[in-house]
Parts: structure tokens; C-alpha cells; sequence
């Protein structure tokens, strides 16, 4: 593996090794993704394996530009297109009817595909530079947490891919928003970085996947999806217990004032606060790098209290209960 960095060189060198059929972890606004050609089916192949990832687990392929996704979906469906020209660039995932041309390995055979264009300017430079459109799930083995540093990705994956590049940390700090626009009503088939309201106030009747209620019909909806290496639990807001049932535990806060009253109680080896000030926005930015420092340091066991359900707080929620003991 060698470490890029973001100069119009490096840029170059990423796009070659990805039109050369090798495997480029790059950054996007959300999470580090595993990129490859989209087109080459071997190269695709070597993302599954990479990541160890079970091939029934559709990837996302990402373009350049807004306009770009024409080449690999059909964006006559109703709401495609308004979406596309409101939210891309940024953090929203659309799965359409797909073009005959994308290989099957991409979309697990499914007659859809999973299409996003990032708002992260060296991505977007990588994939154009490259022509191609390239699929890139998350770049963390399978079941683990998502990476936000290159430095998450050395360590998770450095010896199964060729370049990193290095773009710093992600804003979002949490995957893009999955929208399914093959199904009517269009349904949230997961919560991310673009929040389900701005959805919900263009389409009528969104649905939303509610995975206390329904069957996993999208791998990614797989409870286990997150897990950290500790076990962690996810209480209501405001919940975390006074004391812990013995070993070192760390507390995951929302707002001084849980913060407060955790670091009262002097049970808690440490105390992390995602957002003194309750916005969702950074605790999702925050998220992803707390639990990998966390679950680096060694506490037997990690608590975290929910958000309320509302913009990004949907989405840390979602993460954190994929990463939670049930
Ligand atoms: O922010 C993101 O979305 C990041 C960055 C790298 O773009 N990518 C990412 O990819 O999170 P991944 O592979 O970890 O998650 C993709 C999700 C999975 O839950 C997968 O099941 C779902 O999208 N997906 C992909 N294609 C699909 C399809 N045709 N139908 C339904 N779900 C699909
Ligand atoms: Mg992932």
C-alpha cells in the first residue's frame, strides 16, 4: 500500500490505478470509501475481498458529476432527477433501475443500483480524472466501523489495497443517506448525512426503514453492520445508570448536561461528550472517530445514550444501535 496525498500528482495517480483495475481508498464528505472501476468486474471482485464482504451486499457507485449517473441508472423514475439537481454533490444515495452495462457483481445481481456523487472535491477530481464510474462501499472490513481518517483505513485495510489517499478527516462523519426510489412509496433504506426531513419535504408519503418493526431487506440493514470490538450500550437519552456492573466502562454523552452528571458520578473511566451543545451535526462528525479511539483503548465496556430521532440524530442513532448489544 502507499499513502497519497491530495496534490494534482497524486490526484492523477489515483485515477490511473483505479482505470489500471486496482484497489483506491479515497475520501468522500462522509466516510472513506474503497474505490474501484466500476466497469471491471475483476477489480470489483477484488473489493469484496478486500473487505471480506459477503457478495449479496450490493455496492454504491459513485460519478463525478450530478449528470454522470445517467450512465449507470435510469433517472426517468419519479423524483430522481429534482433530487439529484437539489442534493448532489453531497451525502445522498439513490437506488434506481440500472443500466445494462453495470456489471452484476456491483449490485449483487439486483436489477437496481446504488448511485451517489460526492461533494469531497478530490473525489470528485479522482473520478474524473479516472472517466470511470467508480464503486466504493465504506472502506472498513465487513462488519466494523466505517473510517473518517486515513489513518482508519491503514489500519483496517492497509495491507488489502494499493493507494490511500489522504483528504483528511470527513466532515458528515457518517454514511450517505439510502434512498429507493425503485419502490413506491420511495422508502429511507438507511439514515445518513442528508437528513430524512429534507426527503420527506419533497416526496410525499417517504417511507422510512424502521428496523425495530421490519425484516432486513438491504444487507446494510443487518443489525451487526457496526460493531465495535467492546460491547456497548445504548440507553434512552438522559439514561446513562450511576454506576456501572464492574470493569472500566466509558460513557458516550449528548450535552453537557448528561456529561455533567456522568462526570458526577465518578464511576465512568472516562467521559466523552459528542456535542456539548445537542447538535446533531457534530456528534455525527464526532461519531465514527470517538467509537474507533474508544474501542482502541482498552474498557471493558462502552454506554452510550440515544439523540432524539430528528436530522442527523436519526442517523447516529442508527449507527449506534447497529453498534449496540441487543
Ligand atoms: O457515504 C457512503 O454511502 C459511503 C461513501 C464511501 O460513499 N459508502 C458506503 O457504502 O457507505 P457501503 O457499501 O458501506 O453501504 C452501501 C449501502 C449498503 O447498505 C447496501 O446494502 C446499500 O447501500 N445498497 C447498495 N446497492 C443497493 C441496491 N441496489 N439496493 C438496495 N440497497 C443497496
Ligand atoms: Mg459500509
Amino acid at each position: 500500500m502507499e499513502l497519497l496525498t491530495t496534490s494534482a500528482r497524486d490526484l492523477d495517480r489515483a485515477a490511473e490505478a483505479i482505470r489500471a483495475g486496482l484497489l483506491v481508498a479515497i475520501p468522500t464528505e462522509t466516510v472513506y470509501g474503497l474505490g474501484a472501476d466500476a466497469w471491471n468486474r475483476v477489480a470489483l471482485a477484488r473489493v469484496f475481498e478486500a473487505k471480506r464482504r459477503p457478495s449479496f451486499d450490493p455496492l454504491i457507485v459513485h460519478v463525478a458529476e450530478p449528470g454522470g449517473a445517467a450512465e449507470v441508472a435510469d433517472l426517468s423514475v419519479p423524483y430522481a432527477r429534482v433530487l439529484s439537481e437539489r442534493f448532489w454533490p453531497g451525502p445522498l444515495t439513490m437506488v434506481l433501475p440500472k443500466r445494462d452495462r453495470v456489471p452484476d457483481l456491483a449490485t449483487s445481481g439486483l436489477p437496481t443500483v446504488a448511485v451517489r456523487c460526492p461533494a469531497n472535491t478530490f473525489a470528485r477530481q479522482i473520478i474524473r480524472r479516472s472517466g470511470v464510474p467508480v464503486a466504493a462501499p465504506s472502506a472498513n472490513p465487513f462488519g466494523y466501523l466505517s473510517p473518517t481518517r486515513a489513518e482508519h483505513v491503514v489500519a483496517q485495510l492497509g495491507d488489502r489495497v494499493d493507494f490511500i489517499v489522504d483528504g483528511g478527516r470527513c466532515p458528515v462523519g457518517v454514511e450517505s443517506t439510502v434512498l429507493d426510489l425503485s419502490s413506491d412509496p420511495p422508502l429511507v433504506l438507511r439514515p445518513g448525512g442528508l437528513p430524512v426531513e429534507l426527503l420527506a419535504d419533497i416526496i410525499h408519503g417517504l417511507a422510512v426503514y424502521d428496523r425495530a418493526t421490519t425484516s432486513p431487506t438491504a444487507p446494510g440493514q443487518l443489525p451487526s453492520h457496526y460493531a465495535p470490538a467492546r460491547p456497548l450500550y445504548l440507553v434512552a437519552s438522559g439514561g446513562l445508570p450511576g454506576a456501572v456492573p464492574g470493569g472500566t466502562a466509558a460513557a458516550l454523552c449528548f450535552g453537557v448536561e448528561s456529561t455533567r452528571a456522568a462526570l458526577r458520578s465518578g464511576r465512568w473511566a472516562k467521559v466523552v461528550d459528542l456535542s456539548p451543545n445537542r447538535d446533531p451535526v457534530q456528534a455525527a462528525a464526532a461519531l465514527f472517530d470517538i467509537l474507533h479511539e474508544l474501542d482502541a483503548a482498552l474498557f471493558d465496556e462502552l454506554w452510550a445514550e440515544r439523540l432524539p430521532d430528528l436530522g442527523l440524530g436519526l442517523a447516529v442513532n442508527d449507527r449506534l444501535y447497529k453498534a449496540s448489544v441487543k
